[in-house]
């Protein structure tokens, strides 16, 4: 399919994210059958050091050191948001005052009543907003969408859903934003990691409707990085026990997100059972698709699905799928769907959906506060 429009946008917030979309819109030729070509021709970030990496790309007409320059610019349709949480209201409200659609990251506002004013202020306006969550686009979960939604697995028993990171198990890792209330927001590791636990449970109608969750605090403190330390107060581990209304039954739905889960990094996985197959995917092991299928010798088959993405490339159908690529699959997905385009194809996360995940966290918090089961 050949490219028929072309999308400049905009990255307020050159940190880790910013670089990552840069670097996704840069092999953009490498996408076959995606029907908009986006542009990168303005960055912003408060910090001058942060654009020096961005200088080496070829397309970006403009930097700057403050995102209202950036969102007056004619240049720019689409604003893409990497900032810390407690910014993401104020930035996100002005991109749509703008007139601008709105790439935003999650958790989409530090808090569930920040999610919903910015999901009001998009409504209001009509802007196309979508939110920030790449692993839905994985093969591995493409085919356990495909399999749940064709209702070969009977009656669900219950589903697992996890993102588990280790790093933070070094006491002498230096704090940072994420591991500061004031900045990350309350809910800590669940604003942090759970956009991608709640998006696909969330996307299939799996809303909780009660839960009961575990939350820990690890570290309390950590180096500041000049030589003292700093007081380390957001969650570090959550695990919500929550249920689902699914068919008419209730059906257990356990959403864990982790920094301190030995042995793992940047572990997403999905595991969904019932009574007549499951499905399984993780992370660790990116191309390989695991299915279960109720027969008189019980066993799970194995498939290894190689590079079967949503929107095909030129890269070899043998080869394994990783982040860059999901990024590129998902930023294909936010603006063929802004374009009208996308079909049946998997769309990224919506305002309501975030802030479905931000009334599951709100829940968690008020769980954890009063020791007790909280019906949503
Ligand atoms: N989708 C994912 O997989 C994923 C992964 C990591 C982070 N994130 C999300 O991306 C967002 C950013 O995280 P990050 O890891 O890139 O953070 P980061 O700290 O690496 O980068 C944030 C950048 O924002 C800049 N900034 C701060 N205030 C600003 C302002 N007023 N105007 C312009 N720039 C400003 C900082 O100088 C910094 O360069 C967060 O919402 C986070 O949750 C998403």
């Amino acid at each position: 399919m050949k490219t028929i429009t072309s999308v400049r946008v905009g990255v307020i917030g050159a940190g880790l994210m910013g670089r990552e979309v840069a670097s996704a819109f840069g092999r953009w030729f490498a996408l076959l059958d995606c029907p908009v070509r986006a542009e990168l021709t303005a960055v912003c970030d408060v910090n001058p050091a942060a654009l020096e990496w961005f200088r080496q790309v070829p397309t970006i007409r403009h930097f700057l050191s403050d995102h209202s320059a950036l969102l007056a610019l004619d240049d720019v349709d689409v604003v893409y948001v990497a900032v810390p949480h407690h910014l993401h209201e104020a930035i996100y409200l002005d991109v749509l005052r703008a007139g601008k659609d709105l790439f935003a990251e999650k958790p989409f506002g530090i808090d569930l009543a920040a999610a919903r004013r910015i999901r009001d202020e998009a409504t209001k306006r009509g802007r196309f907003v979508r939110i920030s969550s790449e692993f839905p686009f994985l093969p591995g979960v493409q085919r356990a969408l495909g399999v749940i939604k064709s209702g070969e697995l009977g009656r669900l028993l219950e589903i697992r859903n996890s993102f588990l990171h280790s790093s933070d198990l070094d006491p002498n890792k230096a704090i940072n934003w994420k591991r500061q209330s004031k900045f990350c927001g309350e809910p800590g590791v669940m604003n942090d990691l759970g956009m991608h636990v709640a998006h696909v449970p969330l996307r299939l109608g799996w809303k909780p409707v009660s839960l009961y969750a575990q939350l820990q605090k690890i570290y309390t403190e950590r180096p500041d990085g000049r030589g003292g330390m700093a007081s380390c107060d957001t969650w570090d581990n959550a695990t919500v026990h929550a249920t689902a209304e699914i068919a008419g039954a209730s059906v257990p739905l356990t959403l864990e997100m982790k920094r301190m889960a030995p042995t793992e990094t940047n572990t997403w996985s999905l595991e969904v059972l019932g009574t007549e197959g499951g499905v399984r995917f993780s992370t660790k092991e990116p191309k390989t698709f695991w299915r279960y299928r109720r027969q008189a010798e019980q066993t799970w088959e194995k498939t290894d699905l190689g590079f079967a993405m949503p929107f095909k490339t030129i890269t070899g159908g043998i080869f394994e799928p990783g982040f860059p690529d999901l990024l590129q699959q998902m930023w294909a997905a936010y603006l063929t769907e802004r374009a009208g385009l996308l079909g049946e194809r998997f769309g990224c996360a919506t305002p309501d959906e975030a802030v479905a995940h931000h009334e599951v966290w709100a829940a968690a918090l008020t769980s954890q506060r009063e020791q007790r089961v909280v019906s949503l």
